[in-house]
């Protein structure tokens, strides 16, 4: 299966990946997480995305592009896998499309931006394996240390409320466009994002087709 989650920054795409790649046994492919580790082995590519990212902007498409086309030729992705985080423009959905993705189906997590707004002030990450928490809603089990790898957590420089709102912004202005996109090729499942992990999770499975 090659799945994209699609939402908002802080919909839950990140933690709903996790769990459905052990589900699907498929590998997650975020974007997110391959631009920060970029950044923290200050590759060409991370040096150019930082800047980026630390003010809540979308990295170019070229570079995008480039990395995405790199790593679903590898031989994990011979069965499938999920897309979290990209694509996040039409440009991108449509370099897809040249380099011979057939997507089966895009699940689009919904939910309020005052209710994003709220949640990523309580986000936690692993710098070490990308894993998230939330202090109140999916608390590691010893405060502050990763449950995966042990590292210690740390918040995400872009999750600062200024930062948030900007991102929310971009959202809707260009990545939004996505919805239709996918809808008019019959692709769309839409997700509500504002109840419980488990509920969320429970209705990605039911909007596949998979039993609970
Ligand atoms: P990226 O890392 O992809 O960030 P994002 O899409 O903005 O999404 P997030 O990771 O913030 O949120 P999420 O939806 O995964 O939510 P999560 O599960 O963590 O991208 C970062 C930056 O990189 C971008 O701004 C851009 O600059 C660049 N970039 C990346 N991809 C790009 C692309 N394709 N093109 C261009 N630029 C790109 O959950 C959030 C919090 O809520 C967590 O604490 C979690 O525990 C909690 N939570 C989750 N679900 C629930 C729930 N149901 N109830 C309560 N709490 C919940």
């Amino acid at each position: 299966m090659k799945l994209i989650l699609l939402g908002a920054p802080g919909a839950g795409k990140g933690t709903q990946a996790e769990t459905l790649s052990r589900e699907l046994g498929i590998p997650t492919i975020s974007t997110g997480n391959m631009l920060r580790e970029a950044i923290q082995n200050q590759t060409p590519i991370g040096l150019e995305a930082k800047r980026f990212m630390d003010n809540g902007q979308l990295v170019p498409d070229d570079v995008i592009i480039g990395i995405v086309e790199e790593r679903v030729a590898r031989d994990d992705c011979r069965n499938g896998y999920i897309l979290d985080g990209v694509p996040r423009t039409i440009a991108q959905a449509e370099a897809l499309e040249r380099f011979g993705v057939a997507i089966d189906n895009v699940v689009s997590i919904e939910i309020e931006d005052a209710v994003i707004e709220a949640r990523m002030s309580g986000r936690r990450v692993c710098p070490r394996c990308g894993a998230t928490y939330h202090i109140m809603a999916n608390p590691p089990k010893t405060d502050g240390v990763c449950d995966s790898c042990g590292s210690e957590l740390i918040i995400r420089k872009d999750d600062r409320p200024e930062t948030v709102h900007d991102r929310l912004a971009v959202f809707h202005m260009l990545t939004e466009p996505l919805k239709d996109f996918y809808a008019k090729q019959g692709k769309l499942r839409i997700v509500q994002g504002d109840q419980p992990i488990h509920a969320v999770y429970r209705e990605i499975l039911t909007a596949l087709g998979k039993s609970v």
